[in-house]
């Protein structure tokens, strides 16, 4: 197999997510058709568009190349060289009620060496993260580092509660051993947004129980290459392909006391 072009992925990433966030933007005033796909879980007719937007190009440009879109699509192949993990509308239903908080979350995934690159973009701020494996994070050009904070009550935390029951509770659970430890909590309803947020160092880390692949592939790798730290709850490393994970991504100085905290420690 050639090397393959990290340069080239990035560049059609970058571009296609840009589309995509303008396909979104433009379609938010615009009267919208929402369903529910499962409990506490929506789609609505932007998420599919903008999903058939960003495959439709990926296929342009990489034939061979596979994909693992949350969207079900029967028609996209599965496999590749490269696997593209997309999320076209994470925040669907802060997009549905026209909360200003949604990106694009797309990554180039090589099986073998998991996330190579990886790209968010927020259309209403026109934000583009993006990273590629081993060569740092970006905002708009300009690199990214996670913030200094060394201490749980200087720290800002995000997180999100969960579709499900029982997982809804473990997250207040946790809330109710750390929320006085912290300076705040915020809960922004875009897990892969807050998380590329923290490779920003706008937020000193990010909970969350149960999330996707496509929630976390990019942001996990901005996260990894803005010098923080992203994990599942019990400290094991995240693999991209993984149904329903537990994530905390930080900017790794407050990560072990803080999972001490979500676990129940003093
Ligand atoms: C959701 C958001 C939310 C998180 C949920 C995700 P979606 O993604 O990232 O913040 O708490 O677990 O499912 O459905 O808007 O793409
Ligand atoms: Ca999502
Ligand atoms: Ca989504």
């Amino acid at each position: 197999m050639p090397d393959l072009d990290l340069d080239q992925l990035l560049a059609v990433a970058r571009a296609t997510a840009v589309a995509a966030g303008d396909l979104i933007r433009e379609k938010l005033d615009q009267p919208r058709q929402t369903s529910s796909k499962g409990f506490r879980d929506l789609v609505t007719d932007a998420d599919l568009a903008t999903q058939r937007l960003i495959t439709r190009r990926i296929r342009e440009a990489f034939p061979s190349h596979g994909f693992l879109p949350e969207e079900e699509n029967a028609d996209l192949p599965t496999e590749g060289e490269v696997i593209w993990v997309i999320d076209p509308v994470d925040g669907t239903t802060n997009y549905s009620r026209q909360l200003p908080i949604f990106c694009v979350s797309m990554a180039a995934v090589i099986p073998v060496r998991g996330p190579v690159v990886g790209v968010i973009y927020d259309p209403l701020r026109q934000e583009c993260f993006y990273s590629v494996q081993g060569e740092g994070a970006w905002l708009n050009g300009r690199s990214l580092q996670v913030s200094p904070i060394t201490e749980l009550s200087q720290a800002i935390i995000g997180l999100d509660w969960s579709h499900h029951k029982q997982m809804r509770q473990s997250v207040l659970d946790s809330l109710s051993r750390f929320a006085h430890q912290v300076q705040t909590v915020r809960a922004f309803g875009s897990a892969a947004l807050a998380l590329a947020w923290v490779a920003a160092g706008r937020l000193d880390a990010y909970l969350n129980y149960s999330l996707q692949p496509w929630d976390t592939a990019a942001a996990g790798l901005l996260i990894a290459e803005a010098g923080g730290q992203i994990s599942h709850l019990d400290t094991t490393p995240l693999y991209w392909a993984e149904a329903t994970q537990s994530v905390l991504g930080s900017n790794g100085r407050i990560h072990q006391r803080l999972l001490e905290r979500v676990a129940g420690g003093e």
